[in-house]
Order: C-alpha cells, then sequence, then structure tokens
C-alpha cells in the first residue's frame, strides 16, 4: 500500500491517504502535547514506542472481538489502518478518581471507585474538551442513540479485558480515553491505546507510568512507557 497524501497532523500523530481509499497511514510521531496543546514537546523514541504499544494492545483487542481499525504495522513509527469516519467525542472509563475528575468534584485523588464511571467529551481543544452527556450528543446530531450506547459497551467492556491485561505486568489500569468511528454502518475502535491515553499505575509503589509523567515534569517518560511495554512482553524495536 502506497501513502499519498497527509489528510491531518494531529498533536502526536499524521495520517495519509493510501491508494486505497478504505485505508489509512497512520503515523506516530515523537510530539508530545498535553493541556489541550499548551504543554508540548519532542520526545526522543516516543513515535516507535507508542506506534507498537498501539498495535500490540489493538491486536490483543481484535483477539477478545472487539473490533479495530488497525491493519497491520508498516514501519517502526506507521501502521496501516481502516478510514473511519470518526465521531467527535471521546469517551474516557475510570476505574480510580484521578485527573480532572478530581478537579472537577473535588474528589480524594486515587479513590477507587464502586464501579467504573464512564463520561462523554468533545473532542475540542479549543474548548478544552468540555464534558458532555448523551443528550448533548443526540441534540447536536454528534452521534445517534444506538452509536452512543455502543461506544459506551465497547469502551466498557475494553476496560474489563484491559484491567486484567495490565495486572499481569503489575499495573492498575486506573483510566483511559478512546475513540471510535464508523465504517460501513459498523461502529469501530479507532485512534490509538498508548500511555498517553491512559493512566497505569505500579500495583506495589502506584508510581505513575503514563503521560502524567510529562504533564508533571516527573521525568523518564518514554523510558517509562518502554517499562511498561517489556513487562508486557512486548519488542519494541527502535533501529
Ligand atoms: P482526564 O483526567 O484529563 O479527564 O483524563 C482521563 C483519561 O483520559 C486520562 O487517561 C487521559 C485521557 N484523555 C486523553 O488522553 N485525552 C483527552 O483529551 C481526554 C479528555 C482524556
Ligand atoms: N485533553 C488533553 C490534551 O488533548 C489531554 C492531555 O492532557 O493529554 O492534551
Amino acid at each position: 500500500m502506497e501513502k499519498i497524501n497527509q489528510i491531518t497532523s494531529g498533536k502526536a500523530k499524521s495520517l495519509y491517504t493510501t491508494n486505497e481509499e478504505s485505508f489509512l497511514v497512520m503515523e506516530f510521531r515523537d510530539d508530545t502535547s498535553a493541556f489541550d496543546g499548551k504543554k508540548t514537546a519532542a520526545l526522543e523514541n516516543k513515535g516507535k514506542v507508542n506506534n507498537q504499544f498501539n498495535a500490540f494492545i489493538m491486536e490483543f483487542l481484535a483477539t477478545q472481538n472487539i473490533d479495530t481499525h488497525f491493519v497491520k504495522l508498516l514501519s517502526n513509527t506507521e501502521s496501516l489502518v481502516k478510514n473511519l469516519e470518526m465521531f467527535p467525542i471521546e469517551c474516557v472509563v475510570r476505574n480510580r478518581a484521578t485527573g480532572s475528575l478530581c478537579k472537577r468534584l473535588g474528589i480524594e485523588d486515587g479513590l477507587i471507585l464502586e464501579t467504573p464511571l464512564f463520561e462523554f467529551f468533545l473532542k475540542d481543544d479549543d474548548l478544552g474538551d468540555p464534558l458532555i452527556n448523551d443528550n448533548h450528543i443526540i441534540s447536536f446530531g454528534w452521534a445517534n442513540r444506538e452509536d452512543l450506547s455502543l461506544m459506551q459497551s465497547i469502551t466498557l467492556k475494553v476496560n474489563e479485558l484491559l484491567i486484567d491485561f495490565f495486572a499481569k505486568a503489575n499495573l492498575l489500569l486506573i483510566d483511559f480515553k478512546l475513540e471510535f468511528g464508523k465504517q460501513d454502518e459498523k461502529i469501530v475502535l479507532g485512534d490509538e491505546f498508548t500511555p498517553d491515553g491512559c493512566r497505569l499505575w505500579d500495583k506495589d509503589t502506584l508510581t505513575k507510568m503514563d503521560k502524567d509523567r510529562f504533564r508533571q515534569d516527573l521525568g523518564n517518560v518514554i523510558e517509562t512507557y518502554g517499562e511498561v511495554a517489556d513487562r508486557l512482553g512486548m519488542q519494541i524495536k527502535l533501529d
């Protein structure tokens, strides 16, 4: 498959058309951003680590009957993906309270939630990705009721699968964000699953092993992503 034109360049990834309309090339760059683009840096090897990390997780999810856009790795930083029509929505699920939830509701950091908490956010950096609910999505026509209920149930299913998956690496899955799109009337998981879009804490020490290391200037960001990858048995190529 040939990579042709760049169609979008987001904060950390770029998308390219190919000679087939239903496939795109997704390139992971070293660029890193947080706080809706207010804090940025280029972190060496991040593109390679995140591309291969994402492939590993998406391949695992596919074995568990989760429909994903991931097709195959093309290089250390590029993957072939299905061309989805994306919803402008972020699906977040939390197992412990931290981040924006604590700020918004004055909740104690690290509180274990009685049951996983699902939230929708609008994907709009200029607005700071505001929290929205089902009614906003329906009234503004961002998705229909059936689609949003599927996005919610798939996200909760992914949470169940990945809690156990990360537990084997002695990691707690604290929260994560997924984005979905549609191809041929089917809801498909798109975007990425990497330490950039989730929170992972070491089970024994509660050390942060995700993008909070960048947000909070904790250092060794990509080295720590690499440690997560090692614990999960990934063999990341950096050549
Ligand atoms: P939050 O605490 O900032 O709301 O984030 C919850 C989780 O979702 C956290 O793992 C980071 C992820 N997330 C993103 O990766 N991008 C986003 O735009 C949002 C809103 C959340
Ligand atoms: N919404 C934030 C961003 O887009 C999430 C983060 O801090 O990673 O940068």
